[in-house]
């Protein structure tokens, strides 16, 4: 780190500068992975199973291949043996659709038809006969025929004894929680584009991570990592659909080898439900013991999630349990149960999404038994340190997030009784809930240049699945080389540019921004050292401690006259232009604090017909401490959409997979509801806090932090209308008539 870390970290809020991006997006100039197109594209679509279990006695692909325009029909018969997919930081690849001819959930792809256009290779489809042999498929999370996994990624935990604490507390809760299976559905069907030249591979893929796609790609077929390049400048939506290498994206890309042209695959919407992964269906089972003045003494909390049959992926119910509050006594156990259903994936707060559900409902419940404020309960049970390693947080402001959202919501107006807040027919009814969340970071390169005509040049291959990462790159760039935005050029979405991590986990922000801060104090150095011996600059022998930089000039610290621009340095030395490379690491835990996670705290006002259930939020309140925050208009985006697909998860979002079949009944946006812009109210975000002294650049990550605990507030609220406390979800008018 050097002085030249320009502008002031110490500042909270970034400008809210527009998306540099918009221009592109809205003039339908930005591309996306189903806009690309070849002169001699071929067209692929799927074939699914339609049996939830078993295997293929046989296929007859006869009429399929003398169909007109058909180019292929690929199945596990002709498909040639590929290698398992590698494991990645965020899981192993999926297991591969067509690696035999057993059938393990309905929606398998089970062929891959290429053909001129679009519209043949959907007729073929329908040609291609499949004949089964059928077996009854293991479905339903209580089915005693699953097998269960227990501790399959090593999250249990233990602190104290949570049995002992349990049995002599004075108060003891313990409840169960269920929470249905939910679809990924971002706006942009997931679609490939695949094209083999000799043995390299071009693919477009919607992913949230193209070195992962790559290094799978690259493993899959053989050849060298360098000679696969995943491409997605763009992407519409991701939520975590795209942090997966997934069946049909290896498919294409056999397809392109199979036919020797590119092949283009765009995903249907139902086809979205069963290839790129879901929220798993979750059951948990809380225990709490506390004493009468309210103070945790014991949290057992077991977390179980539905699994396909041969995938192992997480699903965290449990990760932050221990480190929420300050309890001494935490037991935590992770049970995963396999079924015949499609590979789950991550989808928008995973596991703790779940976990801070049940957590946060627990302890409004407790609030009512011991009549005890819900937010003056959580503040007993405030964890002043971390409560596992007993380490100072590297930032945290909850107790602000608690504070500020109240006044705004105005929580003090709130009368404790349920049922008491009634304004004529509707039964009005105030929560809230807490949030400590979870960032994961993964190393990260950059590389940054400063061109003759003065601008810059940030290239990395992390990607922009809508969040704003060109915007934020930009601006970060440009604060820490003193260049306005538009002097600055942000080039991602590309696996041959310097390797980034995952657009996921709340973590890209902080690792590009890393790897940027870290490209951009090497850039500088890189300008003194050209100029060390340089008699005709000012900046002569200079030390990067000694300089910083505005205006496209490198200058003293004490005195700003002293110094010269990029652009004279660049011309003197006759320098086209000047590089360096960045990277992030990840700082090993421990280092005297506890990296912080992101906090919040969420207020909801709900309004329910006393005589027909209809539950209606009024209006939210969120606010956050995710630490500095990059730009505050692309940030209060972030919340408001999290807190938007909160309440869909609240109220409607459910996949409902038929119990005897395992067919998804709802997987169109007729029958699957999300919210539209009648379910949401105006939501209020707002950011607390401080800049985080764990991270370099001091931020936290809040790409999930705003859907998380939007369902405990909410149910909350609907408990303080009705009394009635609901510990499934969706909530559903059957639940509060
Ligand atoms: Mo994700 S569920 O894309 O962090």
């Amino acid at each position: 780190m050097t002085a030249v870390a320009g502008g002031t970290p110490s500042k909270l809020l970034g400008d809210p500068v527009d998306r540099v991006d918009g221009p592109l997006k809205v003039s339908g100039a930005a591309r996306y992975p189903s806009d690309v197109t070849f002169p001699d594209l071929a067209h692929a679509v799927l074939v699914q199973s339609t049996i939830g279990a078993g295997t293929i006695r046989s296929i007859d692909a006869g009429e399929a291949r003398a169909a007109p325009g058909v180019l292929a029909v690929i199945t596990h018969e002709n498909a040639p043996a590929l290698p398992e997919g590698p494991m990645t930081p965020l899981g192993p690849t999926p297991p591969f659709a067509l690696k035999d001819y057993r059938i393990l959930h309905y929606g398998q792809h089970v062929a891959i038809v290429v053909a001129e256009t679009p519209e043949q290779a959907a007729a073929v489809a329908r040609l291609v006969k499949i004949d089964y042999e059928e077996t009854t498929p293991v479905l339903g999370i209580d089915n005693p025929q699953a097998p269960v996994l227990r501790n399959p990624w090593g999250l249990e935990m233990q602190r104290g004894d949570a049995a002992a604490a349990l049995a002599s507390a004075e108060v003891v809760y313990d409840e169960t929680f269920t929470i249905a299976a939910e679809t990924n559905n971002p706006l942009g069907l997931f679609a490939t584009v695949a094209r083999w030249e000799g043995d390299r591979l071009t693919v477009h893929d919607s992913t949230q991570w193209p070195t992962m796609v790559r290094d799978c790609l690259a493993t899959m077929f053989d050849v060298p990592e360098n000679d696969v390049r995943v491409l997605v400048p763009y992407m519409g939506g991701g939520f975590g659909a795209g942090g997966r290498t997934w069946s049909h994206t290896i498919l294409t890309a056999l397809a392109a080898r199979v036919v020797d042209r590119p092949v283009k695959l765009v995903l249907t919407r139902p086809q979205m439900f069963t290839s790129v992964g879901h929220r798993p269906e979750t059951v948990q089972h809380l225990r709490l013991g506390a004493t009468l003045e309210g103070r945790l003494v014991a949290i057992d909390h077991e977390g179980t999630s539905t699994r396909a049959t041969e995938d192992f992926q997480i699903e965290p119910i449990t990760m932050v349990t221990g480190a929420a509050y300050a309890c001494p006594n935490v037991a935590t156990h992770d049970r995963q149960v396999r079924l015949n259903i499609p590979s789950p994936g991550a989808m928008r707060g995973p596991g703790v999404i779940q976990g801070n559900f049940a957590i946060e409902s627990a302890l409004d419940e407790l609030s009512y038994t011991l009549r005890i404020d819900p937010i003056e309960l959580r503040l007993r049970n405030y964890a002043e340190v971390q409560p596992q390693s007993g380490l100072p947080w590297s930032s945290k402001a909850l107790r602000e997030c608690y504070r500020v959202g109240a006044e705004r919501f105005g929580w003090s107006a709130r009368t404790p009784e349920i049922g008491s807040m009634r304004e004529g027919n509707w039964l009005v009814g105030y929560g809230m809930a807490g949030v400590t969340y979870h960032w994961y970071a993964l190393p990260c390169h950059a590389s940054v240049s400063i061109g003759r005509d003065g601008s810059a040049h940030v290239r990395s291959a992390a990607t922009d699945i809508g969040t704003g990462t060109y915007t934020v790159a930009t601006q970060l760039a440009a604060e820490l080389l003193g260049l306005r935005i538009d002097q600055v050029r942000v080039e991602i979405g590309d696996s041959d540019l310097p390797p980034a991590p995952q657009s996921g986990g709340s973590g890209l922000a902080i690792s590009l921004s890393g790897a940027i801060q870290d490209a951009v104090g090497n850039l500088v150095r890189g300008f003194l050292n050209v100029v060390a011996a340089d008699d005709r600059s000012p900046l002569r022998g200079r030390s990067p401690d000694d300089v910083t930089v505005s205006d496209g000039r490198i200058h003293l610290v004490d005195d700003a006259s002293v110094g010269e621009t990029y652009i004279d340095i660049l011309t003197r030395h006759e320098l086209d232009k000047l590089a360096a490379d960045g990277e992030f690491t990840p700082k090993p835990e421990g280092a005297g604090m506890a990296p912080s996670p992101p906090f919040a705290a969420h207020f909801a006002e709900v309004r329910i017909d006393a005589e027909l259930g209809l539950l209606r939020i009024a209006r939210m309140v969120s606010a956050v401490d995710a630490g500095r925050i990059l730009n505050e208009k692309l940030a209060r985006s972030q919340i408001i959409g999290a807190v938007v697909m909160g309440i869909g998860m609240t109220m409607l979002e459910e996949t409902i997979f038929d119990s005897a079949t395992g067919r998804i009944a709802n997987a169109t946006f007729g029958d699957y509801l999300i919210p539209v812009n009648a379910d949401v109210p105006d939501l209020d975000v707002v950011f607390v806090g401080e800049p985080d002294r764990f991270d370099p650049v001091g931020i936290k990550g809040l790409g999930e932090i705003g859907i998380v605990g939007v369902s405990a507030a909410i149910a909350n609220a609907v408990y303080h209308a009705t009394g009635r406390r609901i510990r499934s979800l969706p909530i559903t008018i059957e639940q509060l008539l």
